[in-house]
């Protein structure tokens, strides 16, 4: 073996040794890297001394080849070795920082908002009575909100309603009775649909805000009457707001409907007395009603602008604020309560 030879050897043999003696030195994770880099890293010690193989005569570089090869293989287990270690020890430490003993924290759980848990509630007890679900646009054009529910232009119903236009024959709807007809133009009867969601109207004071949710329901077969909208809504409210409900119509007016009726129930405070604790209630104002929705036998003149045959089918058609329903469940004396989303009030319905 001649001296070149002899030399690269030792030299890759005192790396390894180099190597083995700097254990003291990686005390984490970060150090070891660096020891990994000043040894085996693209300009480390044992590329240094590769660079060297190329001065060996042809017959001496195998061996000298194979070498470094088995001390590159000899400084990786080590380092590899130490790695284990210390990530052992790092999350030993990590473990050892962290209490069981310590109270949990409790998650934060969100909660529905009181118009939807009012809205869910409603859709549950209509679907029971076997209602469809049915879907629609807010924006509207005149024909379905208004025309072909009986409300010609210039109708002076259209007053009843304060809209908002999007151009002249577009409009946020007004009310969900745009459903009805959307409803009937998608099929033919016998018919049960409830339609909830959002509708517009330009006013805002303390009990009417530019935006709310209601719900309307339609059914239409042959010989629908006035009795089978009296039974359902009845069993409806019933439901809704307990089995002592009372429950009172009186004749009311909507173009689409004929008759119209309002739909009165006992008070969900006094129970319908008009005063609690000896003065009057604040709720019915001391009537022992309160208004909760409007009503009707579907108007001849709805049918023909959906193309039914008038004198073959009847039906009844509701409509209710659910925002209304939502106050009287809970209580709620202030509409603005439900658009403020202040969590304080909100958290209550969790
Ligand atoms: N659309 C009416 C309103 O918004 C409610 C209603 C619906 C009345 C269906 C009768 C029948 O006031």
């Amino acid at each position: 073996m001649n001296d070149a030879l002899k030399s690269f050897l030792e030299g890759l043999d005192s790396l390894a040794q180099d190597c083995e003696s700097r254990k003291g030195q990686a005390c984490s994770l970060k150090e070891l890297d660096e020891l990994r880099i000043e040894f085996l890293g693209r300009k480390g010690k044992l590329a240094q001394s590769m660079g060297q193989l190329g001065r060996l005569d042809a017959t001496e570089k195998p061996a000298g080849g194979k070498k470094a090869n088995e001390v590159k293989q000899c400084i990786t287990t080590l380092l590899d070795a130490w790695q284990a270690e210390l990530s052992q020890a790092e999350s030993g430490r990590a473990l050892s920082r962290f209490d069981p003993t310590m109270p949990g924290r409790r998650p934060w759980a969100g909660s529905l908002h009181p118009v939807t848990l009012v809205m869910d509630e409603i859709c549950d007890v209509l679907t029971g009575l076997g209602f469809e679900h049915a879907a629609g646009p807010e924006v509207e054009n005149d024909w379905n909100n208004f025309e072909a529910l009986n409300i010609p232009p210039e109708h002076p119903a259209r007053d009843m309603q304060d809209t908002l236009y999007v151009s002249e024959r577009i409009v946020l709807r007004t009310h969900t009775s745009p459903m009805q007809i959307r409803s009937m133009l998608k099929r033919q009867p016998p018919l049960a649909v409830i339609a909830p969601g959002k509708v517009y109207r330009r006013d805002s004071d303390l009990t009417h805000t530019p935006m709310f949710h209601q719900i309307e329901g339609l059914l239409v077969d042959h010989n629908v009457s006035m009795g089978d909208l009296r039974g359902t809504l009845t069993a409806f409210v019933r439901q809704l707001f307990g089995a002592r409900t009372e429950v009172r119509f009186r004749p009311s007016f909507f173009p689409f409907t004929e008759p119209s009726a309002e739909v009165d129930i006992s008070c969900v405070l006094c129970g319908g007395a008009g005063s609690r604790d000896g003065s009057t209630c604040r709720v019915c104002k001391g009537t022992g009603w309160v208004e909760i929705l409007g009503c009707g036998m579907v108007d001849p003149n709805v049918f023909r602008s959906v193309g039914y045959d008038a004198e073959l089918y009847t039906g009844f058609a509701f409509g209710l604020g659910i925002e209304r329903v939502a106050m009287l469940k809970y209580g709620i004396g202030d509409l603005r309560m439900f658009f403020e989303n202040d969590v304080r009030f909100l958290e209550q319905f969790a």
